[in-house]
């Protein structure tokens, strides 16, 4: 038996949710640039969960069904108390708020296809109030309740600040959300599926798969990049910064990726959307910083950067904490993961591969007072 590896190249299973095939993605079959020209947030987790696009009356339904499952009960948020909320970080907080639902719900347990459908909407529609109202109840603000009125994207924006988002504000999150939706067999996804092919519930797949996004591998790339761009500083000192850290054979965070290799077709509009806000911003100095790391670092190494890279200036520029920029990918990638949990129920099989064995040969046992 001989190991890969990270599991490189390894196919781990068949899904027919998302592909990465020569550096495009598409969810179910649509190239992910028509979607993040096109499609809402809310169009997107309808198609990942149903594998086509929603009629108008279908697309209204799941609104009402998100709308109507946003707010939080009192006793959940008073959860946020009983812990030193301004010392953890949001992404720990989020995985254990997330897992502390399950136990609100009190069909967590059962796993028909109707009961499925109510977590995956549950999940779905509370993940925004609970991002927003930790962040809000560290800072000693009281959470904001969502609006009815308001389309998801809108209301994340609302129920943060109190204010009611800019149009391009919304258009622009509404996006990111479209792009961090679902992204093949990634790391967190790969968990949440392991997770629930034992037959475990929704609440501890999500959970789960939190605990992997979390990583700076893996979702938590954005934060440090974005604790990257305030350490350089100053556009003039992002050459000298990235020869230092790659001299220090240091990996620079927004940059590479397992599978693209020419690049990530993500990028270019978080890219796009960074000059445009940052520009609106009067704060043009995080874009530009961005690409002359871009270019700094490319011209040494052949990696493109990934979707987290642009995404850090991009939130920066929605005066969102910096903290938040990964439980926001939470708030889009929860999408995915329960579609490929609900695909992973239909046609389930126990996930448990093996590992190549390098420790001793066989040995005797010794007594611990002859050790
Ligand atoms: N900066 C500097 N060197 C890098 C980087 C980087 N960002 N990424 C890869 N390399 C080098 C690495 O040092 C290694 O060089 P050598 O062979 O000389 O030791 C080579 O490229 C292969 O790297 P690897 O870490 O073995 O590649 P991988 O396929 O295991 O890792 C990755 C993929 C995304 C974890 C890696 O590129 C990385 O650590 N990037 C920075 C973190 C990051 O941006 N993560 C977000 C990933 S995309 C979205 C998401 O999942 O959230």
């Amino acid at each position: 038996m001989t190991s890969t590896r990270g599991l490189e190249g390894v196919v781990a299973t068949q899904s027919s949710i998302s592909s990465i095939i020569d550096d495009t993605l598409t969810y179910v079959g649509y190239n992910i640039d028509d979607l993040a020209d096109n499609a809402s947030f809310e169009e997107v987790i309808y198609l990942l969960w149903h594998k086509r696009l929603p009629k108008e009356d279908e697309l209204a339904e799941l609104k009402q069904q998100l709308s109507d499952n946003m707010s939080l009960p009192q006793e959940f948020l008073n959860h946020f108390k009983t812990y030193p909320i301004d010392k953890v970080h949001p992404m720990s907080a989020l995985r254990s708020a997330v897992s502390l639902l399950g136990l609100y719900d009190e069909k967590s347990e059962d796993m028909s296809d109707e009961a499925n459908y109510a977590k995956a909407i549950n999940l779905q529609a509370k993940i925004a109030t609970i991002v927003t109202a930790f962040a809000r109840v560290r800072k000693g603000l009281e959470p904001v309740a969502p609006r009815a009125d308001l389309g998801y994207a809108a209301n994340f924006l609302y129920m943060l600040s109190g204010k009611e988002p800019e149009e391009i504000e919304i258009e622009a999150f509404d996006k990111a959300l479209v792009l961090h939706a679902d992204h093949e067999l990634n790391a967190s996804t790969f968990t949440a599926r392991v997770c629930v092919a034992t037959l475990s519930d929704m609440y501890s797949g999500i959970t789960s798969a939190i605990g992997a996004l979390k990583g700076p591998l893996h979702g938590g790339a954005n934060e440090q990049v974005m604790k990257m761009l305030a350490e350089i500083g100053s556009e003039e000192n992002a050459e000298a910064y990235i020869q230092e850290k790659l001299a220090n054979r240091e990996k620079i965070m927004g940059f590479g990726h397992r599978v693209y290799r020419q690049g990530d077709p993500r990028a270019k509009h978080l890219r796009e959307m960074s000059k445009q806000l940052t520009k609106l911003r009067g704060e043009e100095k995080w874009y530009n910083m961005s690409i002359r790391v871009e270019a700094a670092f490319t011209a040494q190494k052949n990696l493109p950067p990934n979707v987290d890279f642009y995404s850090a200036s991009v939130y920066h520029s929605l005066g969102i904490d910096h903290d938040l920029f990964t439980p926001i990918f939470a708030v889009s990638r929860v999408s995915g993961w329960i579609a490929h949990i609900l695909e992973q129920y239909e046609n389930n099989r126990l996930i448990r591969p093996r590992a190549e064995y390098t420790g001793p040969g066989m040995q005797k046992y010794i007594p611990i007072e002859e050790r």
